[in-house]
This record gives structure tokens, sequence and C-alpha cells, in this order.
């Protein structure tokens, strides 16, 4: 998955609180850390991995990495808020992100952003309340010539339209049944 370092939203610097904790595989989450040989400058890779699994970084985990990793909580915050593509807030099994750069605004980014914010009756940065889509907005992927262009977790979908969108969505949906 691509890094972007758009700074985010201080709101996202705001551990969540304990009650909204999941359970952890930590035996996933050691071979993690240890593949990175718990060296304190792959801590984003590290967060990137975790993130990878859980779609954020769930609370349980950030003293485990700390007491690991030998570094302070403020570091890995400060890591963890200004990477778009990690969250210290639950998100949806499906990350839905649009891209609003220049190409993708030009060729109707705006109108996929509305039709799904319609669609998923959620706004840019909200979570479905069953916990399957996170809309979010990104800037460019790279793409532009297949613009408006989203993403869902890794898969690119290009070439949108209304319709289209809303049918790329379904798709995720049926995927569940
Ligand atoms: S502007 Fe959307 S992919 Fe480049």
């Amino acid at each position: 998955m691509a890094v972007t370092g758009d700074a985010k939203h201080e709101a996202d610097a705001r551990p969540v609180p304990m009650e909204q904790t999941i359970d952890i595989d930590w035996q996933t989450v050691d071979g993690i850390i240890d593949k990175y040989r718990q060296n304190c400058e792959a801590l984003l890779m590290i967060l990137q991995d975790i993130s990878d699994i859980y779609n954020y970084i769930p609370p349980q985990v950030v003293p485990v990495l700390t007491q690991r990793l030998g570094i302070k909580e403020s570091l890995l915050y400060s890591v963890a808020t200004f990477y778009k593509t990690i969250s210290l807030k639950p998100r949806g099994k499906y990350i839905v992100s649009v891209c609003t750069g220049t190409a993708c605004h030009v060729r109707g980014a705006e109108k996929i952003l509305d039709a799904l914010q319609d669609d998923l009756e959620v706004d840019v940065g909200q979570t479905t309340p069953d916990a399957r889509f996170t809309l979010e907005s990104v800037r460019c992927i790279g793409c532009c010539a297949s613009g408006p262009v989203i993403t869902v977790n890794q898969e690119t979908h290009g070439g949108l339209d209304r319709a289209g969108v809303i049918e790329t969505i379904d798709a995720y949906r049926e995927t569940e049944g």
C-alpha cells in the first residue's frame, strides 16, 4: 500500500477509548515487530503492517510497540497521525478513498464523492454503522489518466461515473452476501 505523507486532522490523534478495543492476534503483531528486528526506525512500516490487518492501530498495541521499540508514545502518535494511511480510530472493513487530485477533480471526482456519501450515508472520515465501509478522500494516487479514481483497500477503480461507483460498492456488499 502506498504511503501518503499528508498531515491529518488533529482529531485523529486522540487515542480510541479502551471500550472500543478488539481482540488482537498477538502472535502476528510479535511477528511484525520481529520482522523489522525491533528497529525504531521501522516504526512507520510496523504501523503500516498492523494497519493492513486491522485497518487502524488498536489502542492495546500502542504500549507493546513503545516498549518493544524503546520509543515514546508521543513519537508513535506523531507518526500515526502524520500518515493518512494509518488511523488511530477504528475504520471499516473496506476503506473507500476518493481521489480529489486535480485530474480527478476535473473529471468529476466531486460527483463520485457525492454519490458515495448518498449511497453509504456517511460523510468523509466516517464509517458506516455496520463497520463495513469508511469513506475517505485522498490526493493524487498516480492513475490520473483513469480518473475519476477511487481505491477500495488496495484495489483501484477508474473511469467511474455516479452509477459506476455505486455498482462498484454493491459488488463489495455482495461479496459478503
Ligand atoms: S489526480 Fe486522481 S489519480 Fe491523479
